[in-house]
C-alpha cells in the first residue's frame, strides 16, 4: 500500500477530515486510555528550519503518548540542500526511522522530502501552509459550535496559516471571509482552489479590504503576526500596511456578541491582536494550542492505520 503523508488539506477530503477531527476529540476524552499505540516499537524523527514551541512539544509529546521515541534533529545540523540533497536525506531517513514531521521555509522542500522517501511525511509548517494548525482550529470550532455551519472573519496576513484555515473552511463548507491590506492576500491560486471545492460543499470566500464588514456576521475572528518567520527584513514596511487591522476592542464591537477570538501563536501582542482581546473571554487561542496535541495524534494514528 502507498504510504500517505500529511502536505496540505487539498490532499483530504472533507470525510478523511471529519474522520480526523472525530478521533482527536474521542483521543482527548480519552486521554492515555483510547490510543492505539501504532508507533509502537517506531521511532518520529522532527526537523525544523525555523523555531518553535507548540509544535514541537506537541509532535513530541503526541509521538510519545502513541508509543513512539521522537528523536529532534537540529536543522542545521542536517543541512536539508546544503550538507546533501533533500532527496539524500530522506533515503537516509526512510531507512531508520518511521514517520518525519517537518517545518521548513519552501513548501518544495517538504514535498521533495516526502517524494523521496517511503515513510509518512507531516507538514509542521512552511512557507506556505500549516495545516495541522488549521486542524486544531477545526476541533476548537467542532467542540465550540458543534457541527454549525460557520462564518470566519480572517483579519490579516493571507500568508500560510490564513491558507491552511481557508482550505479547512473550504473542505467543512464553512463561509471564510478574509481581510487585509492591498497586496497581502493569500495568493489567487489557493482563493480559486477553495472556491472550486465550495461548489461542491457550500462553502464560501470572500475577500475584502473592510475589516468591519468582514467581522459584522462573523462566529470567530481569527489572525496570524503581520511578519512571519523569514520576513523579519519586512517587518517595518508590513506595521504600517497593517495598521489598520488590528484585532481590538474596537474591531470586536462590530462583530456579533458572542463571537469567538483564535490564533494560532505566538502573538505579538499590541500589533496584530491586543492583549485585552486575547486574554478575555472571548479568545480560544489557548484551547486550540492544546489542540494541536489532540489533532496530531488523530493524524498520526490516521497515517499509520
Ligand atoms: N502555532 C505554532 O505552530 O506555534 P509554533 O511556531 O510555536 O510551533
Ligand atoms: N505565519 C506564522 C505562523 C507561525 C505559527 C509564521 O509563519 O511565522
Amino acid at each position: 500500500m502507498r504510504k500517505k503523508d500529511l502536505l496540505t488539506l487539498f490532499d483530504y477530503s472533507t470525510e478523511d477530515i471529519r474522520g480526523i477531527l472525530a478521533l482527536a476529540a474521542k483521543l482527548k476524552e480519552g486521554r492515555g486510555v483510547s490510543e492505539k499505540r501504532v508507533l509502537s516499537g517506531k521511532t518520529g524523527v522532527m526537523i525544523f528550519e525555523k523555531p518553535s514551541l507548540r509544535t514541537r512539544i506537541s509532535f513530541e509529546t503526541a509521538i510519545v503518548e502513541l508509543g513512539g521515541h521522537p528523536i529532534n534533529l537540529a536543522s542545521e545540523s542536517v543541512g536539508m540542500g546544503i550538507r546533501e540533497s533533500i532527496e539524500d536525506v530522506a533515503r537516509n531517513l526512510e531507512r531508520v526511522v518511521h514517520l518525519i514531521v517537518a517545518r521548513t521555509f519552501a513548501h518544495e522542500t517538504l514535498t521533495r522530502l516526502a517524494a523521496a522517501c517511503s515513510v509518512p511525511v507531516i507538514n509542521a509548517l512552511t512557507d506556505t501552509s500549516h495545516p495541522c494548525q488549521a486542524l486544531a482550529f477545526g476541533l476548537t470550532m467542532q467542540e465550540e459550535r458543534g457541527a454549525k455551519r460557520l462564518s470566519v472573519a480572517f483579519v490579516g496576513d493571507g500568508n500560510n496559516v490564513c491558507c491552511s484555515i481557508m482550505a479547512l473552511c473550504a473542505k467543512l463548507g464553512h463561509k471564510i471571509t478574509i481581510t487585509g491590506p492591498k497586496g497581502y492576500e493569500p495568493p489567487a491560486a489557493t482563493i480559486n482552489i477553495c472556491k472550486e471545492i465550495c461548489a461542491s460543499t457550500g462553502g464560501e470566500v470572500l475577500v475584502t479590504g473592510d475589516p468591519g464588514a468582514a467581522v459584522r456576521d462573523a462566529d470567530v475572528i481569527y489572525t496570524d503576526v503581520w511578519t512571519s518567520m523569514g520576513q523579519e527584513a519586512e517587518a517595518g514596511v508590513r506595521e504600517k500596511a497593517f495598521g489598520g487591522y488590528q484585532v481590538n476592542a474596537a474591531l470586536i464591537a462590530r462583530a456579533p456578541k458572542d463571537v469567538m477570538v483564535s490564533h494560532c501563536l505566538p502573538a505579538h501582542r499590541g500589533e496584530e491582536i491586543t492583549s485585552d482581546v486575547l486574554d478575555s473571554d472571548a479568545s480560544v487561542a489557548y484551547d486550540e494550542a492544546e489542540n494541536r496535541l489532540h489533532v496530531q495524534k488523530a493524524v498520526i494514528t490516521h497515517l499509520f492505520s
